[in-house]
């Protein structure tokens, strides 16, 4: 009886753990080995370059340890360097708040190790400039993450890697003021070519 008491407890007090605040970030296992092509200080163009990501099991954890695994998603995330002064990347430890991860890679079907566990990703444009690392998350069949893997430190100060972002429309602007200032200057020019020339036709006169 009193051990059906603890019991209820304790299922009353995970949901409430694990509906009422979230999942946070602390209490994930690291158990994910996550690998990146970029090296430290890399500067990648967003658009262009990409980035081959590969996640297996870390050997090391106990068996069965990933059982509850379903789905592996693989997220771009800003180093805290990019996240100085800007609240809208902030890194919050409830996960459902937590603005760190805002660029999915991809997300595949869990499995411990194989081919399927890589992918080569081009940049998307819409990535901003940048200092980033990659993280992946081990999801259970509720979507709920359980544990991750990351390329750099828990401090998140090693392999971070720059990506620049090419706007195409800061591209077109410098492309209409070149064309701009160009169509000035001929005008400018022709304007004095014709003053000139009418100058010396009333001379002639
Ligand atoms: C794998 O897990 C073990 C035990 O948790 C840990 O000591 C080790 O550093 C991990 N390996 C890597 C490469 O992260």
């Amino acid at each position: 009886m009193a051990n059906q008491g603890f019991l209820l407890a304790s299922v009353l007090f995970s949901c409430l753990v694990a509906a009422c605040y979230g999942v946070t970030f602390s209490s994930l296992q690291k158990t994910l080995l996550v690998t990146a092509s970029p090296t430290q200080g890399q500067v990648l163009k967003a658009g262009k370059d990409s980035i081959t990501v590969t996640w297996s099991l870390n050997t090391t954890v106990p068996a069965g340890a990933d059982s509850t695994y379903k789905t592996v998603s693989v997220k771009l995330c800003y180093a805290p360097v990019s996240q100085k002064d800007r609240g809208w990347r902030k890194t919050v430890d409830d996960l459902k708040k937590d603005k760190t991860c805002q660029h999915d890679i991809v997300t595949r079907q869990y499995s411990a190790s194989g081919s399927d566990n890589t992918v080569t990703w081009i940049v998307e444009r819409d990535v901003p400039t940048a200092t980033y690392f990659v993280r992946a998350y081990a999801e259970n069949s509720e979507k709920a993450k359980v544990a991750f893997g990351q390329t750099t430190d828990s401090n998140k100060t090693t392999n971070l890697f720059q990506i620049q972002s090419v706007s195409g429309r800061h591209v077109s602007l410098d492309i209409s003021a070149v064309c701009f200032s160009a169509f000035s200057i001929i005008s400018l020019f022709g304007f004095f070519f014709v003053e000139k020339r009418k100058m010396k036709a009333s001379q002639q006169k």
